[in-house]
């Protein structure tokens, strides 16, 4: 079940022919399983984390118990997080992706997104 709102909204097609009425309450209730699937992972992360860090989320997992070859960022050194952006905005640092990633955020989103993965256990 990939998208389940499309699912349920092609499934009420043929009540719609019956009766117009159930058109705009299948939609509406297909609208709010769209909705909540697409709220379920920024939730799962934590709900203080700041504008932005989902983006980094995806590859440096938020837990620091998580195994991944992608460099941990959770409970590290805010500051240092924030050096190794400019570093890699500067090109001062080689990188793969991090440098066309760091050049999408301002200093203060980084410095947020920096403090929120200290954070992390
Ligand atoms: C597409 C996956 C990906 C995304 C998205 C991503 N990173 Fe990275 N990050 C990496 C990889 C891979 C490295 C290793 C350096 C390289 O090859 O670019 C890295 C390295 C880093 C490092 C250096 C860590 C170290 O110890 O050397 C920092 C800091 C960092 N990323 C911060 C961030 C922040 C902040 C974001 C979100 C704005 C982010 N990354 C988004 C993949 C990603």
């Amino acid at each position: 079940m990939k998208n389940p709102g499309v699912a349920v909204a092609s499934a009420s097609a043929p009540l719609c022919l019956v009766d117009p009425s159930m058109c705009a309450a299948r939609t509406a209730v297909a609208v709010a399983v769209v909705v909540m699937a697409l709220l379920a992972p920024a939730l799962a992360a934590s709900p203080e984390a700041p504008p932005g860090a989902a983006s980094c989320s995806g590859c440096h997992a938020s837990g620091a118990k998580v195994d991944t070859p992608v460099p941990r960022l959770a409970g590290r050194n805010a500051a240092d997080v924030v050096a190794q952006m400019q570093a890699f905005k500067t090109g001062q640092k080689q990188s793969t992706v991090m440098d066309r990633i760091a050049k999408g955020f301002t200093d203060a989103e980084v410095e947020a997104i920096a403090a929120w993965y200290a954070q992390q256990k």
